[in-house]
């Protein structure tokens, strides 16, 4: 029995006499008891990953009555709250700063104290600020919900709750960078690099966007240059960041380049947050505002293609853990989401094309890609590694096939009824037929995006019911083990 404390945590190992004196088993102690001292804390890792599961099922109930709306107005009508112009803003906050945020920020309060072998800055802090962030985040669409939205694209929460949500990025940061700052492995691993390039810029984006100190064109081009820095540095980062953790201990080898992974961080870094400017293609804002975005968007390309070439490389002949390792299965699906949304983001920057396609479905069929087909992917995927490596429980496999392969349906489903949907819209408009004449032809694409909603829907609730009764009823294995993560 080892025992004894470590950082002000007591810790207990159990080994057999031969285990504990060899020779490997006293060069590894140290790291075995780092690993198993994490193991007993990810409480605040907890506390954001569940939350995050808990918000993307919401997200996509509250997305799936949208759905219906779109196709039949006069469902749920009738009650103020639940109108489609105040259930859509609810349904976005609550997927971007419910789902994707908490679930990514789990993974990385996660991945942070492993990569830096130090255990977490403060974790009573990072749990505390979980539970403020799932409170405040509750008042905020309950306030939209009664008609108090600020109006703005991705700043509708009102006044104080969006302060709230800056203020604890702050602390987010603070608590997951002093991390590394105290950090016992002085390398700087990938995952890191992302990780930091959200958590560091990022409440400043928030704050610029949300501050109201822009009027006119101003206004806008500063809330696109806030939104997309929301969907590419913060989103994409931290999701990039657990694809980049994640896959090399599926795959059981190292990264297929580091120099490939070199240049995809940091020509991302570069390029992201001059795109703000290709939401407003064809707007009033200066010429050199949309050049220079649509530029910076088809540069893009860069990063998408190197982590294009190094998740491929690294896949490659891996054939037979794709077929049994579901926690990987979905990795590639995130990847494969990812690599889709980024190319079609890329092009849907094009001005001539943007013209046709802007005020269509092809923009809805784009933004799920990214989200429903990289975002949901990648924090299953995370959770399921979870599960097995961390937690050492067993999930039901036959759930979890049925879970891949609805979401497989449904991000499918989606993703093309919505861009062919888009694609005849943007037609009919450049043909001079007005919206409205084009309902009818809308109708079975809408039906279709629903049915996919409900399908993906149908596949996250018998997940959450995998893993709540996985974490709730499996016996555990020793400690010891842990040491492999
Ligand atoms: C069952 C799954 C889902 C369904 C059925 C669904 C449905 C919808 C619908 C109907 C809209 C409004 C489209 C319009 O105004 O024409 C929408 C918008 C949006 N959804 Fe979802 N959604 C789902 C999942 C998600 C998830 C998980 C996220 C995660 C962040 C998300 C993020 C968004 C965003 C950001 C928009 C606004 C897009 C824009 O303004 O261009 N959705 N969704
Ligand atoms: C190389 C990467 C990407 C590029 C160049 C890109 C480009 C674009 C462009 C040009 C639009 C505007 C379309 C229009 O309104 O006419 C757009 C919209 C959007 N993109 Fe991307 N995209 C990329 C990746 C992603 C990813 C990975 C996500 C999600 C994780 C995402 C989320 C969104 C959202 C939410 C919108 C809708 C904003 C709105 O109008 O409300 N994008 N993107």
């Amino acid at each position: 029995m080892i025992s004894g404390d470590y950082f002000g945590k007591p810790y207990k190992i159990t080994m057999t006499i031969t285990e504990a004196n060899s020779q490997t088993a006293k060069t590894s102690r140290s790291k075995l008891v780092i690993a198993t001292t994490l193991e007993q804390q990810d409480h605040a890792t907890r506390v954001w990953l569940y939350s995050g599961i808990f918000w993307m099922v919401v997200a996509m109930m509250i997305g799936t009555v949208e759905a219906v709306k779109l196709f039949d107005p006069e469902f749920l009508q009738g009650v103020p709250a639940l109108a489609y112009g105040r259930l859509r803003p609810v349904h976005v906050n609550i997927g971007i700063f419910g789902f994707m945020s908490m679930g990514y920020l789990g993974a990385a309060f996660y991945m942070v104290p492993r990569l830096t072998q130090t255990p977490l800055f403060s974790e009573s802090l990072g749990a505390l600020t979980a539970w403020v962030w799932n409170f405040n985040l509750l008042g905020g669409c309950l306030a939209i919900l009664l008609g108090y939205s600020k109006g703005k694209e991705y700043e509708e929460i009102p006044f104080p709750f969006n302060m709230i949500i800056g203020l604890l990025e702050i602390a987010i940061a603070g608590n997951l960078f002093s991390t590394v700052v105290l950090r016992r492995e002085k390398r700087i691993y990938v995952s890191l690099w992302y990780i930091l390039l959200a958590i560091i810029p990022f409440p400043i984006y928030y704050t610029l966007g949300n501050s109201n100190s822009f009027t006119g064109i101003e206004d806008a081009i500063v809330n696109w240059f806030y939104s997309h820095n929301l969907f590419g540095i913060w989103l994409t980062a931290l999701g990039l960041a657990t694809l980049y953790y994640i896959v090399p201990k599926q795959v059981h080898k190292p990264l297929y380049s580091h120099a490939v992974s070199f240049l995809g961080f940091w020509t991302l870094a570069a390029f992201y947050p001059w795109n703000g400017g290709h939401h407003v293609i064809w707007g009033p804002v200066p010429m050199w505002v949309m050049s220079a975005s649509v530029t910076a968007s088809l540069a893009m390309l860069v990063p998408t293609i190197s982590t294009m070439v190094n998740f491929g490389g690294t896949a490659l002949g891996t054939w037979h853990i794709f077929k049994k390792d579901i926690s990987y299965r979905f990795s590639l699906l995130a990847y494969f989401g990812y690599i889709g949304a980024s190319i079609w983001g890329s092009i849907l920057a094009i001005m001539s094309l943007n013209a046709v396609v802007h005020f269509t479905n092809m923009t809805i069929a784009h933004v799920h890609l990214g989200f429903v087909g990289f975002g949901v992917p990648g924090l299953v995927a995370f959770i399921y590694f979870y599960i097995e490596r961390s937690l050492k429980l067993k999930y039901s496999q036959t759930l979890a096939e049925w879970h891949f392969w609805l979401t497989v349906m449904g991000i499918l489903g989606y993703t093309i009824s919505m861009g062919v949907n888009g694609w005849l819209e943007g037609s009919q408009w450049v043909a001079g037929n007005s919206p409205q004449g084009t309902m009818l032809m809308r109708y079975p694409y809408h039906v279709a995006r629903a049915i996919s909603g409900l399908i993906l829907l149908i596949g996250q609730l018998l997940f959450v019911w995998n893993i709540f009764k996985t974490i709730n009823y499996a016996p555990k294995n020793s400690p010891q083990s842990t040491i492999q993560n």
